[in-house]
């Protein structure tokens, strides 16, 4: 008996469609739920570090302190930029858009990589321990180009967001600066097929590379309906200027069907648990920073939008409250999505694992809506 294949059906954005299975992080849109292997986000933002959390991701369970250890001593291990590479970020365009630098400084790490494009499970693990190690001394040192001043490297007692942060700065951060970027880094981690993602796994379902897979999924999280969007949401505030014209500059806004940048989601249409944390810890951080008034205009923008919009599902995501997080921290607007790339290539790596493990390729149809049987029409005749 021959079965026929199953009609294709078009579905727009792939808003309702299921590609694939995966076991590291999972969504309820409609309650406003985020695990990361069954543990909810808001657990490991108040308990948990960023490389905790990447050992969870990609070993699926809590490390032991010795599991830990080691783990942290690997990505520190790896923290050292291959030499080439400080020429290379020089050769940076000064004025160059940081999400043009850092898609172009991680697909460079590449180039120094011997194991580059050995496929084997051991190897990506290797890639993507590198490719999480460097990436923020490649951000940090090209932001010290851009302005003149001499590259820092990171350093090794450090964890993560502490060397990041004392690279960028020159100087070691505060307690309360590094435990703010660590919970950044947890809440930006992984979000299930979010554009990136997917976009990374249409590049290794091919069986290309991993630092190929993540500079795909660098260029797509650039864009403001993504990952674009906290820097999107700091231009808004800039734009409001106070908060007395947050309700007209809102309200005119809707009016023109435009979108308001940190609102919304494709799959949350409750509150983005992780703006939940987020708004705390951005309220703290204003508060302690004398950037109050980032966070009441940003608050009462989410007011007047759940009044207006509120109903329809509409709330903030997680871009709305990390733009007065990352400012308050003292970060340069333009550096707020590499923070996003810096923390998500935990999710994208895990992620290209996860799909190299029962790998097809993905190839989705199209609807053609061209003309058929057409003529050839010589060029003297056209
Ligand atoms: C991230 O996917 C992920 O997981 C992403 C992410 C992750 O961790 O990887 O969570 C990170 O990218 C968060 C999203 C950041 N982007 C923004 O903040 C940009 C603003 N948001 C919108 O562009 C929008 O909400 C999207 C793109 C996020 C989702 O859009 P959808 O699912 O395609 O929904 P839609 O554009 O079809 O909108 C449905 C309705 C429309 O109104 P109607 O035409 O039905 O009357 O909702 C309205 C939209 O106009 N709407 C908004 C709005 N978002 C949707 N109206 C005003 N402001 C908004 N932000």
């Amino acid at each position: 008996m021959t079965t026929t294949a199953a009609k294709p059906r078009f579905d727009k954005g792939l808003a309702n469609t299921i590609a694939s299975e995966s076991a590291m992080s999972w969504i309820d849109g409609q309650e406003g739920v985020l695990e990361y292997v069954g543990i909810d986000i808001d657990a490991l933002a108040r308990n948990s570090t960023f490389e905790e959390t990447v050992f969870l991701l990609w070993r699926r369970k809590l490390p032991t302190a010795g599991e830990l250890e080691a783990f942290s001593a690997l990505i520190r291990g790896e923290y050292a930029l291959p030499e080439p590479m400080w020429d290379i970020i020089r050769g940076v365009p000064a004025d160059a858009g940081p999400m043009h630098a850092v898609r172009t400084l991680v697909s460079a790490l590449a180039l120094f990589d011997p194991e580059a494009d050995d496929p084997s499970l051991e190897a990506n693990e290797r890639k993507g321990i590198r490719l999480l190690a460097r990436t923020p001394s490649l951000i940090a040192n090209f932001d010290r180009h851009r302005n003149g001043r001499d590259f820092i490297k990171p350093d090794k007692s450090l964890d993560v967001a502490s060397s990041f942060l004392a690279m960028l700065n020159g100087e070691r951060p505060t307690e309360t600066m590094a435990k703010a970027l660590d919970v950044c880094l947890i809440l930006h981690a992984d979000h299930g097929f979010n554009a990136s993602t997917f976009a990374g796994l249409v590049t290794i379902s091919t069986l290309s590379d991993m630092y190929s897979a993540v500079t795909t999924a660098i260029g797509t999280l650039k864009g403001p309906l993504h990952g674009g969007a906290n820097e999107a949401v700091m231009h808004l505030l800039d734009e409001i200027g106070g908060i007395d014209k947050v309700e007209p500059f809102i309200r005119a806004k809707l009016d023109r069907k435009e979108k308001v940048m940190g609102f919304g989601h494709r799959v949350y249409k409750a509150y983005d648990p992780r703006a939940t944390y987020l708004k705390t810890f951005a309220k703290k951080l204003a508060e302690d920073t004398g950037n109050q008034g980032l966070y009441e205009m940003s608050n009462r923008i989410e007011q007047i939008m759940h009044e207006a919009v509120g109903s329809k599902g509409i709330h903030p995501n997680v871009d709305f409250y990390s733009a007065t997080t990352y400012y308050s921290i003292g970060l340069a607007i333009d550096l707020f999505t590499p923070m996003f790339v810096m923390s998500r290539i935990a999710g994208w790596v895990g992620h290209c694992i996860e799909q190299l493990s029962d790998n097809r390729l993905i190839r989705p149809r199209c609807e053609y809506i061209g003309p058929h049987q057409q003529p050839y029409v010589p060029i003297a005749d056209r």
